[in-house]
């Protein structure tokens, strides 16, 4: 089999640049371990920055996230007993949908089916060969049968744990990588939203979140030891933990419901330097990770297949390859700011085992200052709806 493009992974990053690609008349095949089923299943992150929205309006496929997402204009940082509103469209002219990622999945599985594009689900052996070279190929297995995949390029957006990254020789990659001592574990419940807009709570006991994902179905994380175990957390333990870190001293609280979903995710931030090699790039998951606060990750994917459709296209149109070039420093520049964003989000508002008093006095007058100097939430909220620094 022949194609242009090769995309590995049916995650947002593979499904989107396959879509666009077939918008720009580019031919390309998605190969995913999982099934659909299991990948318009998996619970992730909600939040759509501006520019995510904007791509996924502009490509024909924003119909249900219009509809049926939630369109936020502010958010608010709860600490010391009090709400804090950070007014995101006031400050930065833009919003952020809250709409959960699988939904995104669900929307642009449904176009490339309706499209005809070529999705093999549950392949498996999945390796990457010739990459030095302009016939790369993609071998795996289907169905039983054994595969091989002629293209022009590969796309590697199969995740962090993929072989896509791993087949750039480790001697022309640097990785850097912060792992985070907690976890967020995270809930479904049924009942309505506890707040307009999400809260982001710092407390002795840890950080929460309280976001949403209906006017019937809530989403709401606390921070955890990343080794517990889901079966340690009755639901009224749950309920609990939340009120204390979350609930305000005027009596502002959360509406507690019937939990129906928990897990536990761990934290990390990574970065791949770099992104590409020969004629297989990184998109995605594959090339960088951000710990959840903030919801970068979904954001970043979708920027990088941005600039990587561009490149792509350059090349079939124009026969330029500048744009694949310069395709990882492209991408970086934006993955940095918003690693960074990720981080100091992360380090302001969750509790740090070993941290002295002082700094978590520290961690506080950060909060202050950035509910208090239009200056410092002109910051915040840059970064949130995604405008802050280079842009890719
Ligand atoms: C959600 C997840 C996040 O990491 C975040 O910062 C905001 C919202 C969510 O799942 O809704």
């Amino acid at each position: 089999m022949r194609t242009q493009v090769g995309i590995i992974g049916a995650g947002p990053a593979g499904l989107l640049l396959s879509h666009l690609l077939h918008l720009r008349g580019i031919d390309s095949v998605v190969l995913e371990s999982r099934s659909r089923d299991q990948i318009e299943s998996t619970i992730r992150a909600g939040v759509l920055e501006q520019g995510t929205m904007d791509l996924l309006t502009e490509a024909g496929v924003g119909a249900r996230m219009k509809a049926e997402g939630a369109l936020h204009h502010g958010f608010e940082l709860a600490f010391e007993g009090k709400r804090h509103r950070i007014d995101l469209t006031g400050l930065t002219g833009h919003s952020i949908t809250v709409y959960a990622q699988h939904e995104v999945i669900k929307d642009l599985v449904a176009a490339r089916v309706a499209d005809d594009g070529k999705l093999r689900f549950g392949v498996s052996e999945t390796s990457i060969h010739g990459i030095d070279t302009d016939t790369p190929s993609i071998r795996y297995r289907h169905e039983g049968e054994a595969y091989e995949l002629q293209c022009d390029f590969v796309i590697g957006c199969d995740g962090s744990q993929g072989v896509s990254r791993a087949s750039i020789p480790q001697a022309l990659r640097k990785d850097f990588e912060r792992v985070y001592p907690f976890g967020w574990f995270g809930i479904l419940c049924e009942g309505p939203p506890s707040s307009d807009e999400l809260i982001y709570a710092r407390h002795e006991r840890g950080f929460a979140l309280i976001s949403t994902r209906s006017p019937n179905v809530q989403r709401m994380y606390f921070q955890c030891d990343p080794k517990d175990s889901v079966e340690n957390w009755s639901d009224d333990r749950i309920w609990a933990e939340l009120h204390a870190r979350v609930d305000s001293h005027d009596g502002q609280t959360i509406v507690d419901g019937k939990i129906f979903q928990k897990n536990i995710v761990g934290m990390r931030s990574f970065v791949s330097n770099t992104m590409q090699h020969g004629r297989l790039f990184l998109a995605g998951d594959a090339a960088h990770i951000v710990p959840p606060t903030g919801a970068k990750g979904m954001n970043l994917a979708v920027a990088d297949v941005r600039v990587l459709t561009e490149a792509l296209n350059a090349f079939y149109v124009e026969n330029r390859t500048d744009l694949l070039d310069s395709y990882s420093t492209t991408a970086l520049k934006r993955i940095w700011r918003a690693e960074h964003f990720s981080y100091w989000m992360t380090s302001m508002m969750h509790r740090i085992e070993g941290a002295s008093p002082f700094e978590q006095q520290l961690q506080v007058a950060e909060l202050e200052y950035v509910t208090t100097s239009r200056a410092a939430a002109t910051v915040m909220a840059e970064n949130y709806v995604g405008i802050a620094g280079a842009h890719a």
